[in-house]
C-alpha cells in the first residue's frame, strides 16, 4: 500500500514553494566551490562537514548554513548551486519552483547583489527553456538583523525588480517577531511584491497572527505551531491561507520529535491549505520527493490527500491564473489515469 502511494507521490506533478536555495548546497559542492575560489573550510573533509549536520534547534542549523554559504562568490557559483537544485527538482516532477534567497548573507561578505540575483535567475531561465519549468525568486530579509538593514537591502534590489516576485522573512524566529518588519513590508507591498513570512516554526502562534495582520502576507512559511491556537487554525482554514510545511526540516530541527508526531495531516484534515516542501534539502536529509516518502511512511495519508497536496502546491503558487489552471488540470488528469 505504501509502495503504491509512494509511487503516486513521487510521480505526481507538483510545485515547491519553500526552498532556501542556499540550503540546497550539498557538501560536495561546498568543497568544490571552496577549491575553485581558493578558500579553506573549517572542516577537513566532506564527511566531517556532513557529520556536523546534527542540529538541536533552528539556531544550531543556521550557524552551519551561513558558514556553508560563505563559499559562494561569483555569479557562476550561484548559477551552479541553483542548477543543481533545479535538476533534482525536475527529477522529482516539480513543474514550478519558487526559490528563497538571502542576499544579506552575501552582501555582508562583499559579494555584489547582482552576482546573487543574476546567477540564480539565469538558472531558472535555463530550466524554463529546457523543461518548461516555471518559478520565481523570493528575496528574504534576515530577521535577526534590523529593519533599517532590510530597507537598505530593498533599495539594492530595486534595479532587479523584474527578477524578483516576492519578499520573505527568515532566520532566527524567536525574539524577532514579524512586527519588527511592518514598515518595510508595507513598502514592499506598495512596490507590488508578493509577501510571505516564516512564522510559527519555533515561534508562537501569535507570530502567525501578526504576520497576517501587520505584514499582510499571502502565505505562512511553516506555521505548524498554529495547532496551539484553535481559533487561529479556524481562521487559517476559513481564509484558505497556505502554510508551506517542511516535514524533514521539522524533524531535523526538533520541532517534532518523530515524523509520526507531525501535525500536517491533522491540519490538512481540518481544512487548512497545507503544502509540502523541502526547506533546506542538503541539510535536512532530502529533496521534495524524500519529504513525501517520509510522511507517507509515518502518517496514515491516503491517495486523496496526495491529490489535495499536489493541487494545494499550485493553488498557493504565485503564477498567472491561466498557468495555474493548466497545472491543476495536469494534477487532476494524473489522478484520473
Ligand atoms: N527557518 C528560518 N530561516 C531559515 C530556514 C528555516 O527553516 N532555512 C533557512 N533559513
Ligand atoms: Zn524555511
Amino acid at each position: 500500500m505504501n509502495a503504491a502511494l509512494i509511487d503516486v507521490a513521487t510521480r505526481m506533478p507538483k510545485a515547491e514553494l519553500h526552498i532556501h536555495i542556499e540550503g540546497s548546497l550539498e557538501p560536495e559542492l561546498i568543497f568544490a566551490l571552496a577549491q575553485r575560489n581558493g578558500l579553506t573550510l573549517a572542516y577537513p573533509s566532506i564527511a566531517a562537514l556532513r557529520a556536523a549536520y546534527a542540529f538541536t534547534d533552528l539556531q544550531s542549523f543556521l550557524d552551519i548554513y551561513y558558514a556553508g554559504a560563505s563559499v559562494l562568490l561569483t555569479e557562476q557559483d550561484f548559477y551552479d548551486m541553483t542548477w543543481a537544485y533545479l535538476e533534482r527538482a525536475h527529477a522529482d516532477h516539480v513543474l514550478h519552483a519558487e526559490l528563497f534567497f538571502d542576499p544579506q548573507t552575501h552582501t555582508a561578505r562583499g559579494v555584489a547583489f547582482a552576482m546573487v540575483v543574476d546567477g540564480i535567475h539565469r538558472a531558472l531561465a535555463d530550466a524554463h527553456q529546457k523543461w518548461g519549468m516555471t518559478g520565481g525568486l523570493i528575496m528574504c530579509f534576515l530577521r535577526h538583523l534590523s529593519e533599517e538593514e532590510a530597507f537598505a537591502t530593498l533599495e539594492q534590489a530595486l534595479p532587479y525588480r523584474e527578477k524578483i516576485i516576492g519578499i520573505g522573512l527568515d532566520s532566527s524566529e524567536r525574539g524577532h517577531p514579524p512586527e519588527k518588519f511592518a514598515r518595510v513590508f508595507a513598502r514592499c507591498h506598495e512596490l507590488g511584491f508578493h509577501l510571505v513570512a516564516h512564522a510559527g516554526e519555533e515561534g508562537p502562534p501569535a507570530y502567525i497572527t501578526t504576520a497576517l495582520d501587520l505584514l499582510h502576507v499571502e502565505r505562512i512559511d511553516h506555521g505548524v505551531r498554529c495547532i496551539d491556537d484553535p481559533l487561529l487554525m479556524q481562521r487559517l482554514a476559513r481564509e484558505k491561507m497556505p502554510l508551506t510545511v517542511c516535514p524533514l526540516s521539522n524533524i531535523k530541527l526538533c520541532v517534532f520529535e518523530k515524523m509520526s508526531q507531525h501535525n500536517l495531516l491533522t491540519l490538512l484534515d481540518a481544512g487548512l491549505m497545507i503544502t509540502i516542501n523541502s526547506d533546506d534539502p542538503a541539510y535536512f536529509g532530502g529533496y521534495l520527493n524524500d519529504n513525501f516518502v517520509a510522511i507517507i511512511e509515518a502518517l496514515p495519508l491516503q491517495r486523496q490527500h496526495l491529490q489535495q497536496l499536489a493541487r494545494n502546491s499550485f493553488s498557493a503558487a504565485f503564477m498567472d491564473e491561466g498557468i495555474r489552471q493548466k497545472y491543476l488540470h495536469q494534477v487532476d488528469a494524473f489522478f484520473a489515469a
